[in-house]
């Protein structure tokens, strides 16, 4: 595959398959994946891997994909390379009926069939906005807190993405997530060796087709996209800004933002945010020591505690370990500078655990870099708490800090758009009734 006159290297080839989507976008996946590689990349197997024979083998939380996913040495959930979101609207007005709900059940149980559910297979989980649940005469259970999506800071103007639903595909694997859109929405007759039977076809309209990747070495193939600097993301980044995340210390796990009340206990909510970020700006105007006190904490930089992209930090940010989260002010006053995640400790919830379980993701989406931000919570309210804490406006303008300068990393990151969705348990996964 070329780009201009740049040969583009296997894992960039990949990754921009998924972004082009389409046939010819999973032809040029399939070419690739077949070829072997030295790098471990995940490819597909000659032999692909079975699909789930029984739903009753999988939980009932369509969350649950931590078990099936890697861990990396330190034990931290290593989420899957390749992301795809569809949002989509049912195509009729009013509630959806029940033939069109079996279909759908249908079609999401053969994805189940045609990948083994695992990261290197196909994991998805399907979700329902407020706007899908309004369809029907009865409000939505009051054991559920899932409000219509709203700016959730001073300084924000975000517009609110209202599909009915949003499916997540995720995979080790390009091919997998791309092929696994057309054989949801018909367009293939074969999916991973198994014939295509069930579709959404004809029952819902796609509306905006989101793509992502996260892991070593992905962000660091695009400095070819607007606003890179040229060779500053490093190499083994697996997010834009340079440093690791989602360590499992400072993650809810998956128990603790799941509902566990009334019709849709075993779901939990979910938010998605688009975010873009500034790179020329974080690379050109910071210093290495600026970075990690922005991210992190003074402390952090002060002490080094942040070797390269934060490989060395094991399972644990340090956060909670330093006791960064209770300087903040201090901080403020002494430094000029808070940090990212210091901030961002002060919301965790009474037994001192983070309330947010984050899968966000990279993309070069339309041509610039940013990040879909994806995370699992109780319940909204949970991320709001979280999103407030990150505002950082009880130290805005208290000593060196801004608004948005030197107050962790708002600087060089506006939020485009918010969603937020009901993921109800599996059981529950095709069109919910509201109660
Ligand atoms: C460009 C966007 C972002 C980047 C690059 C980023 C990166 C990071 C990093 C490197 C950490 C420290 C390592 C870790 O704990 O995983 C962290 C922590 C965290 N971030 Fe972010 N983050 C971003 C946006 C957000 C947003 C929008 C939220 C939600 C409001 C958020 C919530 C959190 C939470 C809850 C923690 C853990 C805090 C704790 O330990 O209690 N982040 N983030």
């Amino acid at each position: 595959m070329t780009d201009g006159d740049r040969t583009l290297t296997r894992r960039e080839a990949l990754r921009a398959a998924v972004a082009v989507g389409g046939s010819a976008g999973l032809a040029a996946c399939l070419n690739l994946e077949s070829q072997p590689t030295e790098t471990g990349e995940a490819n597909r197997n000659t032999d692909p891997p079975d699909g789930t024979e029984s739903a009753a083998e999988l939980p009932n939380r369509q969350h649950a994909w931590t078990e099936f996913s890697r861990t990396d040495k330190h034990g931290n959930p290593v989420l899957a390379r390749h992301h795809v979101l569809l949002l989509a609207n049912y195509v009729d007005d009013g509630p959806v009926d029940d033939v069109d709900r079996k279909q759908a059940a249908n079609a999401f149980r053969e994805l189940e069939e045609t990948y083994r559910w695992a990261s290197d297979g196909l994991l998805f989980t399907v979700g329902y906005s407020p706007a899908y649940f309004d369809r029907y005469d009865e409000p939505l259970s009051e054991s559920v807190d899932l409000p219509r999506p709203a700016a959730l800071a001073p300084f924000e103007d975000p517009s609110f993405d209202t599909p009915d639903l949003l499916v997540h595909l995720a995979s080790d694997r390009a091919s997998a997530v791309l092929e696994a859109k057309q054989a949801l929405f018909g367009e293939l007759e074969t999916a991973n060796g198994s014939e295509v039977t069930e579709t959404i076809d004809g029952i819902v309209e796609l509306v905006d087709r989101r793509t992502g990747f996260i892991g070593p070495g992905l962000p660091a193939e695009h400095d070819d996209v607007n606003g890179v600097p040229d060779g500053a993301v490093s190499e083994d980044a697996p997010l834009f800004m340079g440093f690791k995340s989602g360590f499992v210390e400072n993650q809810a796990t998956e128990n603790s933002v799941t509902i566990t009340e009334g019709p849709f206990a075993g779901g939990t909510t979910q938010h998605l945010s688009l975010l873009r970020t500034e790179l020329d700006q974080w690379y050109n105007q910071d210093s290495r020591e600026q970075r990690v006190a922005k991210m992190f904490s003074a402390t952090h930089a002060a002490e080094d505690l942040v070797e390269g992209v934060g490989d060395n930090l094991g399972d644990s940010s340090l956060v909670s370990e330093t006791g960064v989260g209770d300087r903040v002010s201090d901080d403020a006053f002494e430094e000029g500078v808070v940090g990212h995640a210091q901030k961002l400790a002060r919301a965790r919830d009474e037994d001192g655990d983070p309330r947010l379980l984050r899968r966000d993701f990279a993309t070069v989406d339309d041509g610039r870099t940013g990040v879909h931000f994806l995370s699992l919570q109780e319940s909204i309210a949970d991320f709001i708490q979280t999103r407030t804490a990150m505002n950082g406006t009880d130290v805005a303008n208290v000593g060196g800090v801004g608004t948005k300068n030197n107050n962790g990393i708002l600087q060089y990151i506006t939020t485009v758009r918010r969603g937020n969705y009901l993921l109800p348990p599996r059981s529950k996964r095709s069109f919910p009734r509201p109660s």
